[in-house]
C-alpha cells in the first residue's frame, strides 16, 4: 500500500514520449516568438542577439584577460592565444569566492569586489601596467546593442544585487575600475557562458555551432541566420543567439507538467514565477525538488519514521554533487546511507532506497526536458539550412552535465529520439567559457582596428 502511494507521488515526474514531443514543439513556438519583431517584446524565451557573428578560425591571437561570473566559481583568467602553425592557447586562472552578502548586496559592492579580485590577480601575474583587453563572461540575460554593451534584463540563479537590472553591465564594470584608480583595462566584449562554451569548443571542432549549459542554471545558444534575427538589421550571414531558455514556461505553457513540488520550489526562490524551465532542469534546483518531495513523504509517514528533522527543513542541502553521489551506480546502499548521514539525515535501509529513487526520477525528468529543448534547437537549425539530415556539434559545460552519473546519457538519448533527422555530437568543454570569451575578445579587437 505504502509503495503504491510512493509511486503515485513519483508518477507525475514520469514524462511520456508524447509529452516530451509536446515540450519540443512548444519550445519551437517560443523560439519563433523570441526571434520575431512583432512578438519579441512579450516573448518569454528572449533569443538575445550576441553580436558574435562567426566561430573561431584560428587567426585569433594576443593576450587577454577574462572574467567568468555566474556559475559555481568566479574566475579571473589570463589567456594567451597564438595563431598560425603553432596555434595554441595558454591559460592562467585563479578562483575567487563571492560571499552571499555580496551576491545579494548592492551592485556597487558586487562590482567593487570583482575589481578587487582582478587587482589581486594582476598582482599575482605581475601585469598591473599592461592595460589588457578584457572579455567578460557574465552568465545572465543581457540585452546587447553591440559586443561591448549589455543591459542586464533580470538577475537569475542566486544573484540579487541591487541597482544592476536595467543597467549596462560593461558600464558598471568600467565605473568600478575607475573608482579603484589602480589599473586600466579595455573591456571589449560581454559574453554569455553558453556563447563562451560554444566558442571554446568551436576552436577545436569547427562543426560546433551550439552551446549548452547544464549547471547551476540551464541555457543554450546557437548560430542563427541573420535574416531570422529580426531584432538586428541586416540579412546576411549568421549571428549567435543567446536563447535564455531557462525562462521557457514563464507564460504558463509548461504548467500542465509542473508538479506541486515544482511550484513549492518556485515559490521559495529568489525569483518566483520566473525561470520555470530552469527550475525543473538545473543543478541549483533539482536538490530542492528532491527535498520538497522528501518532506511530503515524511509528513505522510513513508520516510524517516515520520520525523521532519531541522536538516530536511534546510534549503539547499542537496547540492548537485550529493545528488550525483547518491545516484552513482557504484555505491552500495550503505554508502547512500552514509551520505545521508553526512547531510544530517538519519535513515534506515528502506529510507535510503526511497531517497535514491526520488533523486533518480527528478534528475531523469531534468535530462529529458533539457533534451527536448535541445531537440527543438537542432531541428530549427536543420530547417534553416533546408536539409533532410543535419550533422552538428553541441559544446557543453556545467556541473550537472559533468558530475551527474546519468544526466548526460539520458539527455543524449532524448535528443536522438526527438530529433531523428539530426546527428548530434556532444563535445564537453574542457576549459570553461573564459577561453571562448578571450577568442571573442580577440576578434573584437581586430574588427576595431580594421574600422580605425
Ligand atoms: C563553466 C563556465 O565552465 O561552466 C561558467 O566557465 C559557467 O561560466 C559554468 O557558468 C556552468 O557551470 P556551473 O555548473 O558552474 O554553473
Ligand atoms: C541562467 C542565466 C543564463 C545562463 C545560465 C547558465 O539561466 O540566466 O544567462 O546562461 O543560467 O549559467
Amino acid at each position: 500500500e505504502q509503495s503504491k502511494q510512493i509511486s503515485q507521488i513519483l508518477s507525475e515526474f514520469r514524462l511520456t514520449t508524447e509529452q516530451l514531443l509536446e515540450v519540443k514543439n512548444r519550445m519551437r513556438v517560443e523560439i519563433q516568438n523570441g526571434l520575431s519583431k512583432s512578438t519579441h517584446e512579450s516573448a518569454t524565451v528572449k533569443m538575445l542577439p550576441t553580436f558574435v557573428q562567426s566561430t573561431p578560425n584560428g587567426t585569433e591571437h594576443g593576450d587577454f584577460l577574462a572574467l567568468d561570473l555566474g556559475g559555481t566559481n568566479f574566475r579571473v583568467l589570463l589567456v594567451k592565444i597564438r595563431s598560425g602553425k603553432k596555434r595554441s592557447v595558454e591559460m592562467h586562472n585563479k578562483i575567487y569566492a563571492i560571499p552571499l552578502e555580496v551576491m545579494q548586496g548592492t551592485g556597487e559592492e558586487l562590482f567593487d569586489h570583482i575589481v578587487h579580485c582582478i587587482s589581486d590577480f594582476l598582482d599575482y601575474m605581475g601585469m598591473k601596467n599592461a592595460r589588457l583587453p578584457l572579455g567578460f563572461t557574465f552568465s545572465f540575460p543581457c540585452k546587447q546593442t553591440s559586443l561591448d554593451a549589455g543591459t542586464l534584463v533580470t538577475w537569475t540563479k542566486g544573484f540579487k544585487a541591487t541597482d544592476c537590472e536595467g543597467e549596462d553591465v560593461v558600464g558598471l564594470l568600467r565605473d568600478a575600475i575607475k573608482r579603484r584608480e589602480e589599473f586600466e583595462l579595455d573591456v571589449v566584449a560581454i559574453v554569455n557562458d553558453t556563447v563562451g562554451t560554444m566558442m571554446t569548443c568551436a576552436y577545436e571542432e569547427p562543426t560546433c555551432e551550439v552551446g549548452l549549459i547544464a549547471g547551476t542554471g540551464s541555457n543554450a545558444c546557437y548560430m542563427e541566420e541573420m535574416r531570422n534575427v529580426e531584432m538586428v538589421d541586416g540579412d546576411d550571414g549568421q549571428m549567435c543567439v543567446n536563447m535564455e531558455w531557462g525562462a521557457f514556461g514563464d507564460n504558463g505553457c509548461l504548467d500542465d507538467m509542473r508538479t506541486e513540488y515544482d511550484r513549492a520550489v518556485d515559490d521559495l526562490s529568489l525569483n518566483p514565477g520566473k525561470q520555470r524551465y530552469e527550475k525543473m532542469c538545473s543543478g541549483m534546483y533539482l536538490g530542492e525538488i528532491v527535498r520538497n518531495i522528501l518532506i511530503d513523504m515524511t509528513k505522510k509517514g513513508f520516510l524517516f519514521r515520520g520525523q521532519i528533522s531541522e536538516t530536511l527543513k534546510t534549503r539547499g542541502i542537496f547540492e548537485t554533487k550529493f545528488l550525483s553521489q547518491i545516484e552513482s551506480d557504484r555505491l552500495a546502499l550503505l554508502q547512500v546511507r552514509s551520505i545521508l548521514q553526512h547531510l544530517g539525515l538519519d535513515s534506515t535501509c528502506d529510507d535510503s532506497i526511497i531517497v535514491k529513487e526520488v533523486c533518480g526520477i527528478v534528475s531523469r525528468r531534468a535530462a529529458q526536458l533539457c533534451g527536448a529543448g535541445m531537440a527543438a534547437v537542432v531541428e530549427k537549425i536543420r530547417e534553416n539550412r533546408g536539409v533532410d539530415h543535419l550533422k552538428i556539434t553541441v559544446g557543453v559545460d556545467g556541473t550537472l552535465y559533468k558530475l551527474h552519473p546519468h544526466f548526460s546519457l539520458i539527455m543524449h538519448q532524448t535528443v536522438n529520439e526527438l530529433a531523428p533527422k539530426c546527428s548530434v555530437n556532444f563535445l564537453l568543454s574542457e576549459d570553461g567559457s573564459g577561453k571562448g570569451a578571450a577568442l571573442i575578445t580577440a576578434v573584437g579587437c581586430r574588427l576595431r582596428q580594421e574600422l580605425n
